[in-house]
């Protein structure tokens, strides 16, 4: 993965993070629009999903720094794939979770949301995907 889509990726990760619990709550707002089957396999409660939200955050924000060693961070998306089986997730899904993942980038981010940092976020969250995706499945 090249340097600058790395450094642009967690740059903008950077600015996210001290709003992580709002952009949490507008990512799952937005994916559920984009496809409301996608509630039946999360928690109900408002406190589990705040939770689910936080572990997601916290999860895309060792990612982001852990794409300077890709070697070390494969094995652990691997086993996230998995994990998603069971949480019966299908592959289908990786594609709307990245379209509300940029979208909920491009609301917190605002005018930092340039075409690059989008093109960034886009080759960055279709590496991890496929990763997940071809252990899983
Ligand atoms: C890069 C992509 C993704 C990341 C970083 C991610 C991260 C996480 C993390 C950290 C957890 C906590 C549990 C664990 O560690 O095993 C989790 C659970 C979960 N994720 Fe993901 N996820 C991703 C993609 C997806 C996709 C595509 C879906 C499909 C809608 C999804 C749905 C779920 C569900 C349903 C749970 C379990 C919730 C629960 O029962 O508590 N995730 N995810």
């Amino acid at each position: 993965m090249e340097q600058n889509t790395i450094m642009l990726v967690q740059d903008s990760f950077e600015k996210v993070k001290p709003i992580a619990d709002t952009a949490a709550k507008i990512f799952y707002d937005k994916l559920f629009k984009l496809d409301p089957s996608l509630k039946s396999i999360f928690p109900k409660s408002e406190e589990a999903m705040a939770i689910q939200g936080n572990k997601l955050m916290t999860m895309l924000g060792s990612a982001v720094a852990g794409l300077n060693n890709l070697e070390m961070l494969v094995p652990v998306l691997e086993n996230l794939g998995k994990r998603h089986v069971d949480y019966k997730v299908e592959p289908s899904h990786y594609n709307t979770v990245g379209s509300a993942l940029l979208s909920t980038l491009e609301t917190g981010l605002g005018d930092e949301f340039t075409p690059d940092v989008k093109d960034a976020w886009a080759k960055v969250y279709g590496t991890m995907s496929s990763v997940m995706i071809k252990a899983s499945y």
